[in-house]
């Protein structure tokens, strides 16, 4: 891994306040870590409280709205998030695609206005197993890369970063083959390239899918696996560190 190896920790709609004991944990662990960066994206109730209790660990959002502001009941724009201390935002989630129907074009759209807004995003994609099955995986992931990425990185690299993860390997405890994280890591390296010239190629890739203490190590070692995408193991101190360990674990 050129760069610090980035570990995000996804906590989907999980946790209330009783749960900040363990983001203060994570925090205190990352700060022993100096050459791992280290995220956490809570359900949007714990944002402001998370990003004020931290110190070394950057907060996030799980989704914004394309708009500013406006009728958009129930949604939370990016300057909201900027406003309750949020760094960056995930988009594109699988599981925001799948429940709310999140297209390619709302993921740029939503892209774009994060960007706007000051964020930093973490754009998800992934192929279902019928796809892989079908042979697709790469031609799919290349679409979504195509459709959901923002025209252009105006403050360079460190605004994006690419989440490959693939949907039947999120919370199934199953994880692709080395050599498939590999190969898709590859291809979606050429695509940036393609888009971004330079900074195409400074741009973190994480993989993301059922990552866990036991696993971490073997697909962080992976060419251009730049770090991890972890949901359920981001939940306790216990498993979020232990991967945050084996990303620091060549870097000793
Ligand atoms: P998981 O989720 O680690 O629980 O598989 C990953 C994700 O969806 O980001």
């Amino acid at each position: 891994m050129a760069q610090q190896p980035f570990i995000v920790g996804n906590w989907k709609m999980n946790g209330t306040r009783p749960l900040l004991a363990e983001a203060r944990a994570i925090d205190r662990g990352a700060g022993r870590r100096s050459g791992v960066r280290v995220a956490l994206a809570p359900p949007f109730t714990l944002v402001m409280a998370m990003a004020e209790a931290l110190g070394e660990v950057a907060v996030g959002g799980q989704d914004c709205h394309a708009a500013p502001s406006g009728a958009h009941t129930g949604d939370v724009s990016a300057p909201m998030l900027v406003d309750a201390g949020a760094q960056f935002v995930i988009l594109g989630h699988s599981e925001r695609r799948a429940d709310h129907g999140e297209t390619d074009e709302q993921v740029r759209a939503k892209a774009d206005a994060a960007i706007e807004a000051g964020l930093s995003i973490i754009v998800c994609v992934g192929e279902t197993e019928a796809q892989r099955d079908a042979g697709d995986a790469e031609g799919v992931v290349a679409a979504q890369l195509e459709g959901s990425l923002p025209a252009a990185l105006p403050e360079g690299a460190s605004e994006l970063t690419v989440a490959y993860e693939p949907v039947w390997a999120i919370g199934t405890g199953r994880v692709p083959a080395v050599a498939d994280v590999s190969a898709m890591h590859a291809r979606i390296r050429q695509e940036l390239v393609t888009r971004y010239g330079e900074a195409g190629a400074d741009v973190a890739i994480l993989y993301g899918g059922s990552v866990n203490a036991a696993n971490a190590a073997e697909l962080l070692a992976v060419p251009e696996v730049g770090g991890a995408l972890v949901g359920g193991a981001s939940l306790t101190a216990d498993s979020f560190l232990a991967i945050v360990l084996a990303a620091g674990a060549d870097q000793d």
